[in-house]
């Protein structure tokens, strides 16, 4: 039976340089439940739970813990308290294996020749306890990102996690490791563990969780039981109006061929007789988009590596309007009008450090109007800077702080509001939406729609396969490096699931 009185925030504030994060925050978590806090991007979600992890530090308000006040938060009191948090970025070093990674910091009653064995044991009877199947020897370079996030979990429930905390631990997932996720979150449930769960997909949190939070603008708006709630109400108290599902989408007037891609391979150069990419060719044509489709890690973001000119191709050609340009580089690709919107946004779309004025121009602050006469103009780009925050709604303090301090969400729309702005003949955009809340991502799906009307090519990757049916002309489907089928909108969920899965092959020209 869920037990209220568990955990309580009480009136929690918190602020940031020009922003109120967190304003008076009441919220109860029932042991034995799993809460879901939903809410648009730069809502609050990761700081209220940054505080209670003892990241942050509450400006005012109270936490309680079983009744009892819970002060110096802290991560390692945090942990002694049985509060553990699972990071979107995994923390585990690649060159160790999984059981080092699991050890890592632990004290140990045993002498160091015989830490490992102990240890062994000792996980293995925890994730046996919690099902949870492991194999500790491989190293975590070797293994998938669902199995990073299971080693993250079980790092925690070795530590003594009663609480677990997942802030958005879906966005890094395919739909099928998701779907196992929810499995282990739900065993755990029934075991005792009780879960917090950020996610910006509703119909996630209206599978797997019993309450629901919502929170706007820094402020707690809901909380409602999952069975008394539907996804239409939910969303509406995220963005406070109507969000439109779905719409109507005319022809695309395919004009000339902008991106021919052809036989494109790629060898893995730690083992060369793997193909990362294998004869990968397609055409894109003027106003289409062509998405494509299928679960992470099968070669598609080499695929946008090499037509960006980020990455070589082992062999094969990539012709843009009609001139091969496959060794040309990222910045010539870029003035013949290449955007590209990548998929990781910390490393490739965003200079953290960079305030969002900077960021704002990456790859173009050389050009005019930007640069005159070799120097930068600063009230230009600050203009720019500012009509880009209001277009695209950035909730940031200011064009001059660091954009690292700017939720995931906000990060992603400077980087959408960047590539959107430039004279764009063809655009690459991979995951656009990833982490985005239900209102940003109608907006860049009507931003891409409005694009392609305009004529500008469009060459979509996303593993979010109700994304690419919405909105692709033609849907490519790629499964280990190779594009084994053709779909559209009207092509089953099921078959281009089997595709996806590699069950699945069709011939495909281009
Ligand atoms: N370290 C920081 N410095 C300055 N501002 C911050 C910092 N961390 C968060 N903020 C600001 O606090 C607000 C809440 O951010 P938070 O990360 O909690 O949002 P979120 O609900 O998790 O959003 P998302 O869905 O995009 O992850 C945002 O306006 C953000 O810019
Ligand atoms: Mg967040």
């Amino acid at each position: 039976m869920p037990e209220a009185n568990y955990l309580s925030f009480k009136s929690i504030r918190k602020t940031f340089p020009g922003i109120v994060a967190l304003d008076n925050v009441d919220l109860e978590i029932y042991r034995g439940q799993i809460h879901a806090l939903l809410g648009e991007n730069g809502a609050g979600k990761s700081t209220l739970m940054n505080i209670l992890y003892g990241l942050y530090h509450q400006d005012s308000g109270d936490i309680y813990l079983d009744g009892k006040l819970y002060e110096h938060n802290n991560p390692k009191n945090a942990i002694l308290h049985g509060i553990g948090m699972i990071h979107q970025h995994f923390m585990l070093i690649p060159n160790f294996t999984v059981l080092e990674n699991l050890i890592l910091g632990q004290a140990s009653p045993k002498p160091p020749n015989l830490e490992k064995e102990y240890f062994r044991k000792e996980i293995l009877k925890v994730a046996e306890k919690f099902g949870i199947t492991v194999d500790l020897d491989l190293l975590v370079e070797e293994i998938s990102v669902g199995m990073q996030q299971k080693i993250e979990i079980l790092k925690a429930l070795y530590k003594g996690a009663k609480l677990l905390i997942l802030d958005e631990p879906t966005s890094v997932l395919t739909p099928q490791e998701s779907q196992e996720l929810f499995k282990m979150l739900d065993d755990l449930n029934k075991k005792g563990t009780t879960i917090i769960f950020i996610s910006h997909k509703l119909n996630e949190v209206m599978q797997i969780s019993d309450r629901i939070s919502v929170l706007r603008d820094g402020k707690l708006i809901s909380t409602v039981n999952k069975t008394e709630t539907t996804p239409q109400e939910l969303s509406k108290l995220m963005v406070g109006r109507d969000v439109v599902a779905d719409y109507k989408k005319e022809p695309s007037n395919c004009g000339k061929e902008v991106l021919f891609a052809e036989n494109i391979s790629l060898v893995d150069h730690h083992n060369r007789e793997r193909h990362l990419v294998k004869n990968v060719s397609f055409k894109v044509c003027q106003g289409e988009i062509v998405g494509i489709a299928g679960v992470d890690e099968n070669g598609q973001k080499e695929l946008a590596e090499i037509i960006c000119g980020l990455r070589k191709p082992t062999s094969g050609h990539i012709h843009l309007l009609d001139k091969d340009v496959t060794n040309s580089t990222t910045r010539q690709l870029i003035e013949m009008g290449l955007s590209y919107i990548p998929s990781d946004r910390r490393h490739q779309g965003l200079v953290m450090d960079f305030s969002v004025a900077e960021n704002t121009i990456l790859e173009t602050h050389y050009q005019k109007p930007f640069t005159k006469w070799f120097s930068l103009q600063k009230n230009v780009i600050n203009k720019f800077a500012n009509d880009l925050v209001k277009e695209y709604d950035v909730r940031t303090p200011g064009i001059n702080v660091p954009v690292k301090n700017l939720s995931g969400g906000n990060q992603q729309k400077v980087i959408i509001g960047r590539e959107f702005s430039k004279n764009t003949q063809f655009l690459m955009v991979m995951q656009p939406t990833w982490g985005l809340d239900v209102g940003a991502i109608e907006y860049v799906h009507h931003k891409l729609m409005e694009a392609r009307a305009k004529g500008v090519t469009i060459l979509l990757i996303s593993t979010d396969l109700e994304e690419v049916r919405k909105l692709s002309d033609r849907i490519l489907v790629m499964y280990e490096g190779e594009i084994v089928g053709q779909a559209d909108y009207y092509t089953s969920v099921e078959e281009i699931g089997l595709m996806m899965a590699g069950s699945k092959k069709q011939n495909v020209h281009p």
